[in-house]
């Protein structure tokens, strides 16, 4: 058998619930194909935090680096740490996070707006508008606001605290993004929408300039630019129109929240974070829901559709990686829904329930196609 070797770092709150589920749907669909995988659970945010002092410690690092992927769950605050805002910066959950990506060097971020037609009821918005909607945020993710130097706390002129960031993007670093994104339009519908402010931002006017450098490479992609408060407006006017969407760091983090209540909610988005030289990372957009931690209610699917993400695009095993994706298709065709994404006569259902109703489809239901 094939073997891989995972670094899995469940994190916090219901980051512990739903990687329990992606890792043994990995696990059986690996198996179902040949595959065997090695998971190496390791400790990072909170998690990290308490049993060790820091977020991100060097053994959740040298794992994760001599890993073939990184699965992450989730980090953040908990019931237990309902706030961080009393540690150092250093030491806050998200850390953990902002480390591990710099670490890998990942610097793209695939979010994947993708509508179930099972679904189409656990919206907010009307079946006419979601119907059939399926595009790639492309997320920057190594640099902006997140990243920019200077940054900190000040006093001003006039004696008043300040606090402030620094939005800077370089020209390589827009390149590379872009070009993923066009790499991407050219396996999709051939259209990618760059999102700015270039009509303020002294780093937005770089960032269309350079995509837009970058399309002469790309003729047979239809290259638009739109303003980020527009976009807001056009994700929830028209989705439709979206093939690849490419923006940067906080604009993406923003965009693909918006984005997720057209699936249903963020509970189904996941994603992966690509580019890097070495193991890339996987980790659903949700947080780690301190408001439902503990109660098995958490919607497992994010998690699950990102351990699809990893096999897709991180070990390129697309076969093990259709085998979950029917698995899903075929759970929520027998009805079964957690509770954010309940439809009119569906079988609400809790997290560990879903994913055995999930490892039931791969084995049973769905064990061929
Ligand atoms: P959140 O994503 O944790 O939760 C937002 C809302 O969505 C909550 O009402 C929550 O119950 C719901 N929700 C989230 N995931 C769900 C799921 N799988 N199933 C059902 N409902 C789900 O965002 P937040 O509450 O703003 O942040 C909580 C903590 O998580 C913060 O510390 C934040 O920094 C952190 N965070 C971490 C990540 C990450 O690890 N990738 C992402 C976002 C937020
Ligand atoms: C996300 C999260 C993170 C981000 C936070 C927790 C640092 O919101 O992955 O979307 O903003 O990148
Ligand atoms: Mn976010």
């Amino acid at each position: 058998n094939k073997k891989y070797t995972i670094a899995v770092l469940p994190g916090d709150g219901i980051g512990t619930e739903v990687t329990p589920v992606a890792v043994e749907a990995l696990r059986l669909a690996g198996s179902l194909e040949g595959i065997d995988f090695e998971f190496k659970e390791m400790l990072v945010g909170g998690a990290a935090y308490e049993a060790t002092g820091v977020p991100f410690p060097e053994e959740t690092l040298k794992a994760s680096l001599e890993s073939d992927a990184v699965y992450l769950g989730a980090v953040g605050i908990t019931k237990k740490m309902p706030s961080s805002d009393h540690l150092p910066k250093h030491l806050r959950p998200e850390v953990g996070l902002m480390r591990i990506r710099r670490a890998l060097g990942v610097y793209a971020n695939l979010r994947p707006i993708t509508v179930f037609p099972q679904l189409l009821e656990a919206s907010s918005l009307k079946r006419s508008v979601t119907e059939e909607v399926d595009f790639m945020i492309i997320r920057e993710l190594a640099g902006g606001l997140y990243y920019g130097k200077p940054r900190g706390f000040g006093i001003n002129e006039k004696g008043e605290e300040t606090g402030f960031c620094t939005e800077i993007y370089s020209s390589s670093e827009v390149d590379r993004v872009a070009r993923i994104a066009f790499d991407m339009a050219m396996e999709r519908r051939g259209k990618v929408c760059s999102v700015d402010k270039a009509t303020i931002l002294e780093s937005s006017r770089l960032w269309r300039k350079r995509v837009t450098i970058m399309s002469e490479e790309y003729p047979e992609v239809d290259l638009s630019h739109m303003l980020v408060d527009t976009s807001g407006m056009e994700l929830i006017r028209y989705p439709k129109q979206f093939d690849v969407l490419l923006t940067t760091n906080v604009f993406g983090d923003i965009l693909s929240d918006v984005s997720a209540m057209i699936t249903g909610g963020i509970g189904m988005l996941p994603s992966a974070c690509i580019g890097g030289p070495g193991p890339q990372l996987f980790e659903p957009v949700h947080g780690s829901a301190p408001d439902i931690e503990g109660e098995d209610v958490a919607n497992p699917l994010a998690a699950v559709l990102t351990a699809v993400m990893l096999l897709r695009y991180g070990l390129k095993e697309e076969a093990v990686a259709k085998r979950i994706e029917n698995a899903i298709f075929d759970t929520l065709n027998e009805g079964f829904r957690t509770r954010d994404i309940s439809t009119p006569g569906a079988k609400i259902v809790g997290c560990k329930k879903m994913g055995e109703e999930i490892l039931k489809s791969l084995y049973v239901r769905v064990p061929s196609y």
